[in-house]
């Protein structure tokens, strides 16, 4: 079943993780779907186009590569970070290192800033662009604490989405920017963690939020979904 009604152009950033790699199969598999681009930091394959989160020149070139292909009426941003070679999220304040504060916001936030700087403008006039965030970095629905970077990370994240809904509201009036909550998913980031039996595949989990994401209308720009379309608090 297709996630659009009408023929429509999708891009990818973060292909390489379990959930983008699970939206770019959907996608290949939907014969409304004409042009399905891989946006991956390995471009280990000719198609996929090669991107840094810590570096804006491979943001701009990426951007810059695809742009002829656009505009997209779908970009889906699947990249982030939680844990990393020799750091696990903060249990505690005295957990906090500055490095690996950096760390995390330069994969969940400065680099999804510069992604939003990019590819906004290559949205089409009814599109979406979807930026996986993270329930955990809802400030309302912080009861757990822990994961002081990832948690603000996200946070920043979804102000940034807000933000930029906001200008592209007055550009754009039908396109959207939204934050989308895509559960717990078995993958790399969450296997240390992922709570066994309310981890789902990402295959399940893509199709839910593509199905979500086609049902979202204008009004919906600049909100806070779960996978499932519930909104979210801030
Ligand atoms: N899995 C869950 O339960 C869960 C729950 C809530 C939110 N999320 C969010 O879902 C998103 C996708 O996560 P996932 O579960 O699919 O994790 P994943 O399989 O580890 O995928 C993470 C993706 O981010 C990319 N990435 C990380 N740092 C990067 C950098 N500096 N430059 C370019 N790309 C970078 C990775 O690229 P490489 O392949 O090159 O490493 C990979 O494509 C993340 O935003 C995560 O916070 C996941």
């Amino acid at each position: 079943m297709s996630a659009f009604q009408s023929p429509y152009k999708a891009l990818v950033i973060g292909a390489s993780g379990a959930i983008g790699a699970a939206f770019m199969e959907q996608l290949q598999h939907d014969p409304l779907c004409q042009t399905a681009i891989a946006v991956a930091r390995s471009a280990i394959h000719p198609n996929i186009i090669s991107m840094h989160l810590d570096d804006e020149h491979s943001i701009q070139n990426a951007a810059l590569a695809v742009k002829e292909q656009g505009p997209f009426d779908l970009i889906l941003v699947a990249t982030g970070v939680l844990h990393g070679v020799g750091f696990m999220p903060e249990k505690r304040l005295a957990d906090i290192d500055m490095k690996v504060l950096q760390e995390t916001f330069t994969a969940n936030t400065f680099g999804p800033a510069l992604l939003l700087k990019h590819f906004v403008p290559l949205i089409s006039a009814r599109g979406v662009m979807a930026l996986i965030s993270a329930k955990v970095g809802s400030i309302e629905d912080n009861r757990l604490g822990g994961w002081y970077s990832y948690r603000a990370s996200k946070a920043a994240l979804n102000m940034l989405i807000k933000t930029a809904s906001i200008e592209l509201r007055r550009q754009k009036p039908e396109a959207m920017v939204v934050a989308i909550h895509p559960g717990t998913v078995i993958s790399n980031l969450s296997q240390p963690f992922a709570g066994g039996a309310n981890a789902r595949p990402a295959n399940v989990a893509a199709k839910e939020m593509l199905a979500t994401i086609q049902s979202l209308e204008a009004k919906g720009s600049g909100q806070f979904f779960a996978y499932d379309g519930q909104l979210l608090p801030w």
